[in-house]
């Protein structure tokens, strides 16, 4: 194919070879002419010479990283839309990818249609091109990371990260809603974490935790005598914050005469001791959060118009975890080891079922839920691993499936007669049969849905013989490798235990 010389130049830098070879085929194939890099280096210095509108940067290269080439690239060519591309990733490197002026970004591995459809619209962006106001890529991050731990590959949360890095470096108010337990508070700690003033002081006030007739003292400060009680002079918060950024949770919850006088700090940037006329000049950024409706609020007139427009410049709407259910197995892992660390203890895991569960799970209270089910189920576990019988009752109920598979065993129908259907036997008829009464005729089919789509993902076929097996084997572990026992437990006769036991050479 032959590439005219106006065509779109595409810049590819990745040292994977492989790679690099896709994505200068698929990108071809639509008349664009692509240049390759296998280093950072290498990228910078054709960057150099070629007049380029998209690179695609990979984050992870051996020598210079693709995080540094990038604030390279912006140097010398901050027109070209720069795509970030990494094997995993983090909440920072999304963030500071879009924090350093990147277009997009992208985790390995994708889908060459997704990078393709990203290309196109980096393209566009860079033709009808205005990056008059772009953000600034000047100041890095400071090294004491955020890493504070908020998980999040879903692309619900990797649009939440992109907006914090958009919205780090200026001063813009920002208002974080959410439902309870979604990590208001913890993005609002990002937002700070990668500002400009990150070295200046961060004060969180929960609105709801201080009760009216003292929030303004404890916002604006008091003189002596100002009011009962008032012993001495008092800094308030905003003074205490100047140059800081100051976090208003829970700002729902507040007073309508508060209300006035944070909107009066906001507008005028000057604050008034109670007890005092005399104002004082604060210069203080203004982060907010609430789970209560505020539009709602402010049709009631609960809340004021004026504030609420004023907080609600920037919007960072946090996803229910319901909506985001594809992290849940992350987040599990964080709490997992960071449960380990906390109590120097040995990592605990969680059983392929006992996530499946709760991957059916609704969390009406969000990652808090989660966080503290999974703190609770670890307590419970005996051994190393989390499984269903560890979890909750209420959360086993309410995704209606079966709690123990040893109830499971004994509530299905499989008759302890049927000692001759022998497996190793057994037709296609037989094993419909036995999946019928073992799954129509249990109380509830949710769990054995669990069990069903895990075996079919893990197993593929044959999943009633790698069942069976498994079960009998647990069963023996349980009952200490006494027959009697593990028959009634799986409840077979003790000949046809005996039978699966040479079957699936479990006799050791
Ligand atoms: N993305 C995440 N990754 C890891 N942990 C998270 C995440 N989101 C929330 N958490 C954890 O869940 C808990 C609740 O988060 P947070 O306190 O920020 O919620 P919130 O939205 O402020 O809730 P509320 O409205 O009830 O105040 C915290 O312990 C927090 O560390
Ligand atoms: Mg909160």
């Amino acid at each position: 194919m032959t590439t005219a010389d106006h065509a779109p130049k595409i810049l590819v830098i990745d040292d994977d070879d492989d790679l690099r070879y896709s994505l200068k085929r698929v990108l071809s194939g639509r008349n664009y002419q692509v240049l390759e890099a296998a280093s950072g280096e290498e990228g910078l210095e054709m960057a150099q010479k070629h007049k380029v509108q998209v690179i695609l940067l990979d984050n992870r290269m051996k020598g210079m990283s693709g995080m540094e080439a990038l604030q390279h690239l912006r140097g010398i060519n901050p027109n070209a839309m720069i795509i970030l591309m990494t094997a995993y990733g983090t909440t920072q490197t999304t963030i500071e990818a879009m924090k350093f002026g990147a277009f997009d970004y992208i985790m390995k591995p994708f889908d060459l249609k997704k990078i393709l459809a990203l290309t196109e619209s980096a393209l566009s962006a860079s033709n009808d091109l205005d990056r008059a106001n772009t953000k600034g890529g000047e100041q890095a991050v400071s090294q004491e990371d955020i890493e504070g731990g908020i998980i999040g590959s879903s692309a619900a949360m990797q649009a939440v990260f992109k907006m914090i890095g958009q919205v780090a470096a200026s001063d813009v108010t920002v208002m974080v809603t959410g439902e309870s337990g979604t990590g208001k508070e913890l993005i609002a700690r990002a937002i700070y974490q990668n500002s400009l003033r990150s070295q200046k002081p961060y004060i969180a006030v929960n609105c709801a935790a201080i009760p009216e007739n003292l929030i303004e003292s404890e916002l604006f400060g008091h003189e002596k005598g100002s009011f009962t009680g008032a012993t001495s002079q008092r800094i308030g918060k905003f003074e205490l914050c100047d140059t800081g950024t100051i976090f208003l949770d829970e700002i729902g919850d507040m007073a309508l005469s508060t209300q006035t006088k944070i909107l009066r700090a906001l507008q005028e940037g000057e604050i008034q001791r109670v007890g005092s006329s005399d104002t004082i000049k604060v210069n203080v950024r203004m982060l907010a959060a609430t789970n209560k409706p505020l539009e709602e609020m402010v049709k009631e007139k609960t809340f004021r118009e004026d504030l609420y427009y004023r907080l609600n410049v920037v919007r960072i709407e946090l996803p229910a975890l319901r909506e985001r259910m594809d992290d849940v197995p992350q987040l599990i892992d964080f709490m997992l080891k960071r449960l380990a660390r906390d109590s120097k203890a040995d990592t605990k895991s969680i059983s392929p079922e006992a996530l499946a569960l709760l991957s059916k799970y609704a969390w009406p209270g969000n990652v808090r839920e989660l966080e503290n089910l999974i703190y609770r189920s670890a307590v419970m576990a005996q051994g190393e691993t989390i499984l269903i019988k560890d979890l909750p009752q209420e959360v086993i109920r309410a995704v209606g499936a079966n709690p123990l598979p040893a109830e499971m065993a004994s509530q299905s129908q499989v008759s302890a007669e049927d000692d001759t259907n022998v497996v190793n036997e057994q037709t296609e008829l037989q094993a419909d049969a036995e999946l019928n009464t073992a799954v129509v005729g249990a109380p509830t089919s949710n769990h054995f849905d669990v069990a069903y789509d895990q075996l079919r993902a893990d197993v593929g076929t044959n999943i009633l013989e790698h069942m069976e097996r498994e079960m009998i084997a647990r069963a023996l572990e349980e009952s200490g490798g006494k027959q009697v026992k593990a028959a009634e437990i799986v409840g077979m006769t003790r000949a046809t235990l005996r039978k699966r036991i040479d079957q699936y050479d479990l006799g050791k």
